[in-house]
């Protein structure tokens, strides 16, 4: 199901169950004369049920997700389920006091009041998410919120796994790249290998091969930048001319500055080098001695 249709059902949803809690309170609270509780009764049982209806959907299209998920569930998604499906007994025993224990009806309040808190939380963990990370859903990035379910032994076993399958893994890891630069890169190798490389390992991976290359330069921070500056000179620079030409040259920063920018208009490529790139390669070649 598209992302915007999941989201109108989520908020229709979440509208449903706060109308109908909000009706209840008004009954119970302040009562009014006895046509208007009828009708008041008469649209609680309608959201009500517009709100199971909405449940059981999503319910179904969440189970289907979760069967075809192979990879371990974020921290996050665990917490999704486990709520969506506490919700299960709370509305069974709603119904069955609505429908054969009459004399507990005074309950019914706290049981759609709990069951709006679940409904509320588990929409707001996920809407929550998406909507931190909504710049672009298709293109993975690592993000604070991913920290509990990074883990290191997980990543290379990916790598190891998914990565060695069109190329040698030397290939991977030979280079160094930033942050930005591994995420480009995995996400391109995502698309190529759809729909093997998940979003799952996508992060897992990206963590994996920014830490790895701290260990293969002992955890020199300075020379992991060198390092990605030496590795962007190496696939950006050498289409159009020979490295020589690059690494022959002594210039200063600002000379660098104004050659990249002149090569990047060479290029005929907008999106040739990011900004983040430039500096890399322009620090990089004007820091070697
Ligand atoms: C379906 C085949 C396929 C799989 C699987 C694959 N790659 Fe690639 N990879 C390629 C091809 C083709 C190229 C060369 C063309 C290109 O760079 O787009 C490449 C190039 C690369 C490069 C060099 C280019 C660059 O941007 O630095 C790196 C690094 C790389 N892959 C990393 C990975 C990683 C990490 C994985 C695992 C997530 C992976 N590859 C999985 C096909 C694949
Ligand atoms: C699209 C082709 C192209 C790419 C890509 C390219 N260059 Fe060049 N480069 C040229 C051409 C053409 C010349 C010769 C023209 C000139 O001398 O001004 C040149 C000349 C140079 C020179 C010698 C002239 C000078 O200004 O000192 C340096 C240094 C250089 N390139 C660095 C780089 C670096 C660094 C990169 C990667 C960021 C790069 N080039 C990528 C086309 C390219």
């Amino acid at each position: 199901m598209n992302p915007s249709l999941n989201s109108i059902l989520a908020l229709a949803f979440l509208f449903l169950g706060a109308a109908a809690v909000f009706l209840m309170l008004e009954l119970k609270g302040n009562p009014k004369d006895r046509v208007i509780n009828k009708r008041l009764i008469l649209a609680h049982r309608i959201f009500g049920y517009l709100f199971v209806a909405i449940y059981l959907f999503m319910l179904i299209l969440m189970i289907k997700k979760t069967a075809a998920f192979q990879e371990e569930f974020s921290a996050r998604a665990v917490f999704h389920i486990v709520l969506a499906i506490a919700i299960i007994p709370l509305l069974a025993i709603k119904l069955l006091i609505v429908r054969r224990h009459k004399r507990l009806t005074s309950e019914l309040l706290g049981f759609g009041i709990a069951i709006f808190l679940f409904a509320f939380v588990l929409n707001g963990v996920t809407a929550g998410y998406y909507f931190l990370n909504s710049s672009d859903l298709r293109y993975t990035t690592l993000s604070d919120y991913d920290e509990d379910m990074l883990d290191e032994a997980i990543g290379r076993e990916i790598i190891f796994k998914k990565c060695g399958k069109c190329h040698t893994l030397e290939k991977v890891f030979r280079q160094f790249k930033s942050r930005e630069g591994w995420t480009a890169n995995v996400n391109r190798m995502a698309l190529i290998d759809a729909p093997n490389i998940s979003d799952f390992d996508v992060k897992q991976i990206i963590y994996y091969l920014e830490k790895q290359q701290g260990v293969r330069t002992k955890s020199d921070a300075g020379k992991v930048d060198a390092e990605i500056g030496k590795t962007l000179v190496s696939t950006k620079c050498s289409s159009c001319h020979n490295l020589d030409q690059v690494f022959g040259a002594a210039k200063t920063v600002d000379e660098w500055s104004a050659t990249v920018d002149e090569m990047a208009g060479y290029s005929g490529d907008p999106k040739f080098l990011t900004d983040e790139e430039k500096s890399t390669i322009i620090e990089f070649l004007s820091g070697r001695k």
